[in-house]
Order: structure tokens, then C-alpha cells, then sequence
């Protein structure tokens, strides 16, 4: 939404006079206050789980989360959620403050969760750091979403390799790219890298990108949950143990 040019004025800014600055100064704290009136109600406006949406019986899950995570991202793929293979992954720095970004899943093996980046990056140093952490997915036209945590692990340079390879000649170029999380000192500074990136992607499509790793997460809990229209939303809960998967219903 367009902010009024009230908003810019300051005080103290040329031609504001004290009568005419405190007027304005109104003017301003009017239409800020009508903003963020306007953004509660945009907020208060919106729905979830207003739509008809699949039923889950736990009783029926398998015996592992794996299948269950297949199904379900096939499942959301079908009813055309839009990129249903990107997800949340959240990691902690060693003082425990934690970030969140999206990533895509390159795959979920029987070893575990599968994503790239770069090890030089802020989630690549938290990794290397304390080896642990979450991935989130929400899936709005199904309603439902599954949180999965556990340790991670760097696969090795060929098996990283061997997965950029495989991917898109975009996704190479912007592996080229580099420097990710470094701070950038202008857009056209990436304009240049990015261009060289996209000539080398092309002329050298197995150009080599030493940093861009893949991490696998092993999971030690996978959460289950299916939204209701009725909000009696179903959780259910695999967790690891000596013996194997347990399975447990959590209130929602
Ligand atoms: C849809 C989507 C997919 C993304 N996929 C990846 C990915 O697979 N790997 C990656 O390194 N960054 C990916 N990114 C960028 C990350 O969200 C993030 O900006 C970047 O990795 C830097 O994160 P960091 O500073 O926390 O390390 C993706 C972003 C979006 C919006």
C-alpha cells in the first residue's frame, strides 16, 4: 500500500513552523494509525482451513514417517500446491539464536532429508557448528504440514557434486555465483558475477563449485498434521527410539 507523503515529513524540516509541524505531525500519526487499522483488518480477513480438505486416519499411518512423507508431498503436488518441494529449514548458531529460510528438498532416502547450499553461508556455518536442525512444510490447498528434526551430515565432495550436476543449468550458475550470505555491495556487482556465472554454467556444464554442499538430516522426530475445517486437527507424531518408529497423537 502507497504511504501518504505526510509520512516523510519531519520535524524541524524546512517551512514546518511549530503549529504547522504539530499539524502535520497528526496528519501523520492519523495515517499511520489508519494503516495499521487497515493492515489488522486485511490480517482478520484472511482465512485457513476454509476449504474442503482430506481426512487422515492415523490409525492407517505405516509404520515409518517415509512413506507417509511421500505420499503426502505427492499428494499436495496433485492437488496443485504450488512448489511443494520447498520447505522451511531452521538452524541454531552456537549461542542458540536461531534463522529460518526456504530451501528446496533434493530427495528423502531411507538415509534421510536431502538439500544443498553452500558450506560459507550462515546456515552452512551454523551446520558446521552445531549439526542440527528442523525443516518445515505447509501445504495450504491440503492443509497440512509436517515438521521434521534431527542431525545433519555433509555428504561427501563427489556425492555433492554429483547432485549440482544433476540439476538445472540455473541452478549451476547460481551455485557459480557464490559468496552467499556475504554482504553484496551493489546490484550491479551481482549483475557481473551472475553473468559470468550463466557463460560458465553453459560453456562448463560440470564447472565445479568446491562450497556447494549436500546435507542430508536424519530424522529423529516427524510431525504429521492435518488441518480441519472444524479445527480438530489431526497430529500425529513419529519419534525414534532404540526399538525403532513410535507413533503418538498430540492435541492440537
Ligand atoms: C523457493 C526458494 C528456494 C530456495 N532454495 C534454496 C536452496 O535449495 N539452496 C540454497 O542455498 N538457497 C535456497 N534459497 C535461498 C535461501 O532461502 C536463502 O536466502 C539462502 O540460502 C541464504 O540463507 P542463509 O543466509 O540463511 O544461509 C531458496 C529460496 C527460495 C525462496
Amino acid at each position: 500500500m502507497a504511504e501518504s507523503a505526510d509520512h516523510r515529513d519531519t520535524p524541524g524540516a524546512p517551512g514546518t513552523g511549530a503549529a504547522t509541524g504539530g499539524a502535520r505531525r497528526r496528519t501523520s500519526d492519523e495515517s499511520d494509525d489508519a494503516a495499521s487499522r487497515a493492515f489488522r483488518e486485511l490480517l482478520r480477513g484472511l482465512r485457513v482451513w476454509d476449504t474442503e480438505l482430506p481426512t487422515f486416519d492415523p490409525a492407517q499411518a505405516p509404520a515409518a514417517p517415509l512413506p507417509l512423507f511421500r505420499q503426502w508431498l505427492r499428494e499436495a503436488a496433485e492437488a496443485g500446491v504450488p512448489e511443494p518441494h520447498t520447505m522451511t529449514l531452521a538452524t541454531a548458531d552456537a549461542a542458540g539464536d536461531p534463522s529460518v529460510r526456504t530451501l528446496m528438498l533434493h530427495d528423502a532416502d531411507e538415509r534421510g532429508w536431502h538439500f544443498a547450499t553452500h558450506r560459507g553461508s550462515r546456515k552452512g556455518r551454523e551446520l558446521a557448528a552445531r549439526p542440527r536442525a528442523a525443516l518445515g512444510f505447509y501445504w495450504a490447498a491440503v492443509g497440512r504440514q509436517i515438521r521434521i528434526r534431527g542431525s545433519v551430515t555433509a555428504a561427501s565432495a563427489e556425492e555433492s557434486a554429483a547432485d549440482l550436476h544433476r540439476r538445472s543449468p540455473g541452478a549451476l550458475a547460481a551455485a557459480l555465483v557464490g559468496r552467499q550470505s556475504e554482504v553484496l555491495g551493489s546490484t550491479d556487482e551481482l549483475a557481473r558475477a551472475s553473468d559470468a556465472a550463466w557463460e560458465r554454467a553453459r560453456r562448463e556444464p560440470d564447472a565445479p563449485v568446491p562450497s556447494w554442499t549436500l546435507y542430508v538430516l536424519r530424522a529423529e522426530e516427524v510431525e504429521f498434521f492435518q488441518g480441519d475445517a472444524r479445527r480438530r486437527h489431526v497430529r500425529l507424531n513419529y519419534r525414534l527410539t532404540g526399538g525403532g518408529w513410535e507413533q503418538e497423537l498430540l492435541w492440537p
